[in-house]
């Protein structure tokens, strides 16, 4: 822009320090490193979305992913907070001479299919294992981890399932066949790789281990920039599946917070033989252990009472607490669990949990407070009815089989 002499004039006498930096000599400047800022921090609350395996397993397609990303927006489940869409294992092809992984044929254009998902305003994730092959037979990331790395974040990929299948073989036997510690040791290593590959790729991406819990996982998952790991074996849509998976979590709480998940693996909402009791509970309980919430249902054929459960918000606001304090056992009564979750601003999540087998009976319950350290009475919301709720000592409850009260008190102290 030029200036005309009045105007500059003009502006001198309003502003006379503009005359010393019109004369002085201008400082050398030298130029400032380019500076690669930390990727923003990723998982602080746990991942929410949908993972394509408990539903398609094998059979997964892109138009599959394109589907359920158009149904988590139209369903009003990526507005509840369901952001990842997740391919899970099956979408690797071969690597060609370079090594260069590409998808098969049921993947034809990755970075089309991530650009279509962020389009919808949602992240992309994928599945790959630290072995040469997936527990599919799928090519493995085994020797190419920054290959991949790269590759996914050249696509867009903002999450990574790892899952160990063959490493066990390949590696883990294979070079210390009598020796755990030092299985142990190569397995840590083999997940520190591609952590450290994933993060030399600038992208925050979700890093997800999948190894079944084993070897105290818990312990030294955030060693290795895990965001959550996987705390048991694969999960199935039955009640016993469901309820297994729940008690194994006790006693695993002080492993998981911001950043950091522990992961009773994928949600079954929706799937096989659960009853709508059962999948209340299941939900509940997953919120209750700040688990990665990765709904695995049929999106399109979803039911309006799956639909309700999966975006109750006062349940997902309990997964989602900043905190991020998972849940405890607090007691068990024969058939009656209680479980308690510390929450921001003192409030406090208790669910009861109705564990007996009779499918179609109802029991008279007696909630001890005293047990969970309170005194009623305490005025909370029944996440479940929307309606105020009054605990008082030992007051009666009637819990339909494997059915959950869930309550949130603001601040019981
Ligand atoms: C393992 C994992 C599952 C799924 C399959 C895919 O069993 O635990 O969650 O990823 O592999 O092959």
């Amino acid at each position: 822009m030029r200036i005309s002499a009045p105007l500059a004039a003009a502006l001198l006498a309003l502003c006379p320090l503009a005359a010393i930096a019109q004369t002085a000599p201008s400082p050398k400047v030298s130029p400032k490193p380019v500076q690669r800022s930390a990727p923003p921090q990723v998982a602080q609350t746990p991942p929410m979305g949908w993972n394509s395996w408990n539903f398609f397993a094998g059979k997964v397609t892109d138009r599959d992913i394109r589907n359920a990303a158009d149904q988590l927006v139209s369903t009003g489940m990526k507005d509840a907070g369901y952001i990842y869409v997740n391919i899970d294992d099956t979408w690797e092809g071969d690597r060609d001479a370079s090594g260069v992984l590409h998808a098969n044929a049921k993947f034809p254009d990755m970075k089309a299919l991530a650009d279509y998902v962020h389009s919808r305003g949602l992240k992309l994730g994928i599945y790959s294992s630290p072995g040469s092959k997936t527990c599919g037979g799928f090519a493995g990331s085994l020797d190419h981890e920054a290959q991949d790395a790269r590759l996914y974040a050249s696509w867009g990929i903002d999450y990574l399932k790892y899952d160990l299948c063959d490493l066990r073989t390949d590696v883990m036997t294979a070079q210390a066949p009598h020796d755990n510690a030092a299985q142990m040791r190569l397995m840590i290593a083999a997940y520190g790789k591609m952590n450290k590959a994933l993060k030399a790729t600038g992208r925050p991406i979700v890093y997800s281990l999948c190894q079944y819990g084993w070897d105290a996982v818990w312990e030294w998952g955030p060693s290795v920039g895990a965001n959550s790991w996987r705390t048991t074996g694969d999960v199935e849509p039955n009640w016993q599946s469901i309820y297994s998976i729940l008690n194994e979590q006790a006693g695993l709480a002080k492993y998981a917070g911001p950043g950091h998940w522990n992961d009773p693996d994928m949600l079954e909402v929706g799937n096989g033989t659960l009853t709508p009791a059962e999948n209340r509970t299941h939900f509940s309980m997953w919120a209750m252990l700040a688990a990665p919430l990765l709904a695995g249902n049929d999106l399109p054929n979803m039911t309006p009472e799956v639909r309700a459960i999966l975006t109750n918000r006062d349940v997902i606001a309990i997964d989602q607490d900043r905190l991020g304090r998972e849940a405890t056992r607090a007691y068990s009564d024969g058939e009656l669990d209680v479980w308690t979750r510390h929450l921001t601003g003192g409030a406090m999540a208790i669910a009861v949990i109705n564990a007996g087998s009779d499918r179609y009976s109802s029991h008279p319950f007696h909630l001890s407070l005293a047990k969970l350290g309170l005194h009623g009475p305490l005025k909370g919301k029944d996440l479940w009815s929307g309606k105020e709720i009054t605990l008082t000592e030992n007051m009666p409850l009637e819990l339909a089989s494997h059915d959950i009260l869930l309550v949130r008190v603001p601040s019981p102290q």
